[in-house]
């Protein structure tokens, strides 16, 4: 099932830190996975995290190929990524590139982040695994563990930046067109 992306500035949920997932292995949990990917995929996102559907439970779902890789069975390479609790507990290395978000689309910026990233997560059925990625991956794992933080990327930029972007965002919302 298909899923609102809920945007910046229009739900408390995107601004606080997610609840940490108790139950594992729940028909609700696979469903919740499932359609956190089909609606990733129907927005064209590399990721994404359950507040952004309005749901505070710390669980993302990252697929860099943007799905592109799904058809692909004989692909060694895991391109779908479920991490339920994760935290990253190691980085490496600087890179610096533009970044986007499903919460707030249309705005770009060039972001710093760790080159290489390594999370210890939960998968769907509670047990704990080590994962590392770097570039992309590391970017898109950052950015989603952020938002089970309730952190956006706009807290990466320049306050100056930031406050431009948001009296965009609330020009938009008189308008009506940021719903
Ligand atoms: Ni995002």
């Amino acid at each position: 099932m298909l899923h609102k992306v809920v945007r910046y500035l229009n739900n408390p949920v995107l601004e606080k830190p997610a609840e940490l997932i108790t139950e594992f292995d729940t028909p609700e949990l696979h469903q919740l996975i499932e359609d956190m990917f089909e609606t990733m995929y129907a927005s064209h996102g590399v990721g994404l995290a359950a507040p952004q559907i309005d749901i505070s439970k710390r669980l993302t779902v990252i697929d860099i190929s943007g799905g592109e890789k799904k058809e692909e069975p004989d692909d060694p390479e895991p391109e779908q990524i479920v991490l339920i609790n994760p935290e990253v507990i190691g980085k490496e290395g600087k890179q610096t590139g533009e970044e986007g978000c499903l919460s707030i689309p249309g705005f770009r910026e060039p972001v710093s982040r760790a080159k290489k990233a390594t999370v210890r997560a939960q998968n769907v059925k509670g047990e704990w695994f080590e994962i590392t990625g770097e570039d992309l991956l590391a970017r898109a794992m950052q950015h989603e563990i952020d938002h089970l933080n309730g952190i956006l990327f706009l807290s990466h930029l320049s306050s100056l930046k930031r406050d431009l972007i948001k009296r965009k965002i609330r020009k938009l919302q008189k308008a009506g067109e940021w719903e």
